[in-house]
């Protein structure tokens, strides 16, 4: 944390010329269960974690914004979507120098920011200042800003680095532009950044889990009236821990079958007559079956039986019964393979070593079509189970995944600076 809180410090001042006024950061998540259940309005049980993407800021007396990031991977566009490269706003390059690793500053004009008008990555922070401006801050008004973007959150893993970029930025402007927005105010902004700017047709799981979740514990979100509760997933106690198995394939949410997925259950709800499919049981699912196409039956039966699958892991975590929260996540990865088909045979693959090594549960995590598996494994399994993911995966020619354990921390903060000591 601390290279990464210097990192963000020295990138910004060798982008712009000048020290920034603060340094904000925000974590990526997993999501322990509750997998496209968001925008179905059901339940979700994310936890942000100890990766996260740290934004150094400075108002200007100007209405420019100008954005910068160390991480190579920041500058490629391709974050989790793949609805990037269109369109072009008042963009104009910078007579910014780059930092030394990172990529040049581009600039825009605070007022003119419009959705799906600006190119790469740049679009997350511009979206948020945007997305202030919609749930009611006057932009008109505000000062301008340079921000300088440094993250350990891998991109395209699943794990949510978008929404680190935009909740990092968005507590960042709450404080500096004084706008005393609550954190469900924050949750909306910076959803429409994402939904409406940059244009993945995402719902609020990742911005939740980067603003409302308390460490230790996993967030227990309602995705209808966006209400929340931490549960405590007592891993230290229990001698259990969670481990990322990063396929490194890489999701997109645009052009892979996110978009599709969701209009499927759209389709199924309307087919049955409910506002959302977080309106339907099971039995009443399994007696409409044949008011519903066969994919629409399949995604749909992956949504409700989902939603009750999060709604009993709260009761398995709440009760301290680790293993029945372990069966729960491979029921809910077995789902979104065979009902939701979001799965890829590298993320089955991690799911089926970690369980012949011992994990108690198993399955990936995020959107799908890439990205990360998790398993919830006894802490002492990790090294021979990382070991066996990787020959696993060796033997069948896939790319070497990385392997990692997270913990479950703090949400969105402001982060006191580095001194660096005299010498
Ligand atoms: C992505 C989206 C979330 C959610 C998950 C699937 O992470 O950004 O809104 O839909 O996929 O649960």
């Amino acid at each position: 944390m601390t290279s990464l809180l210097t990192q963000a410090q020295d990138g910004f001042t060798a982008a712009f010329g000048y020290a920034p006024e603060g340094l904000w950061s925000a974590p990526g998540r997993v999501n322990l269960i509750g997998e496209h259940t968001d925008y179905n309005e059901g339940f979700v049980l994310p936890f942000a974690i100890d990766r996260r993407t740290v934004a150094a800021l400075a108002l200007r007396a100007d209405g420019l914004v100008r954005v910068s990031s160390s991480a190579v991977s920041l500058s490629t566009g391709s974050l989790s979507t793949g609805s990037l490269s269109t369109g072009s706003l008042s963009t104009r390059p910078s007579s910014t120098r780059p930092s030394s690793e990172g990529t040049p500053a581009r600039e825009f004009v605070l007022a003119a920011a419009s959705p799906a008008a600006v190119r790469g990555w740049a679009a997350y922070p511009l979206g948020v200042a945007w997305g202030l401006g919609r749930v009611g801050a006057e932009l008109a008004g505000l000062p301008g800003f340079d921000v300088h973007f440094a993250s350990d959150v891998p991109v395209g893993a699943g794990l949510s680095s978008s929404a680190a970029i935009e909740c990092a930025l968005a507590v960042a402007l709450n404080e500096a532009w004084r706008l005393g927005f609550d954190r469900t105010r924050l949750v909306e902004a910076t959803h429409l950044a994402e939904h409406g700017f940059v244009g993945a047709p995402t719902g609020i799981l990742d911005q939740s889990a980067a603003l409302l979740s308390a460490e230790g514990a996993a967030l227990f979100l309602d995705c209808r009236d966006g209400s929340s509760v931490p549960v405590d997933l007592g891993l230290g106690p229990a001698g259990l821990a969670v481990l990322v198995v990063d396929t490194k394939v890489k999701h997109e949410h645009v052009s892979g079958g996110y978009a599709a997925r969701r209009a499927a259950c759209e389709r199924a709800a309307r087919a049955l007559g409910v506002r959302a499919l977080r309106d339907v049981t099971v039995p009443q699912l399994l007696a409409a079956r044949d008011q519903l196409d066969d994919e629409a039956y399949h995604r749909a039966r992956h949504v409700v039986t989902e939603d009750q699958r999060v709604l009993d892991t709260v009761a398995a975590l709440r009760a301290g019964d680790p293993q029945r929260v372990g069966e729960l996540m491979l029921a809910s990865h077995d789902s979104m393979r065979d009902d939701f088909e979001i799965s890829t045979r590298e993320l089955d693959l991690a799911v089926e070593v970690a369980m012949d090594g011992g994990a108690l549960g198993a399955r990936m995590t995020g959107g799908g079509f890439g990205g990360s598996a998790i398993a919830l494994t006894p802490v002492e399994r990790i090294p021979a189970l990382r070991l066996a993911v990787g020959e696993a995966f060796g033997e069948r020619g896939y790319r070497a995944p990385e392997t990692f354990v997270v913990r479950p921390s703090q949400s969105a903060r402001r982060e006191l600076f580095e001194h660096t000591p005299e010498s």
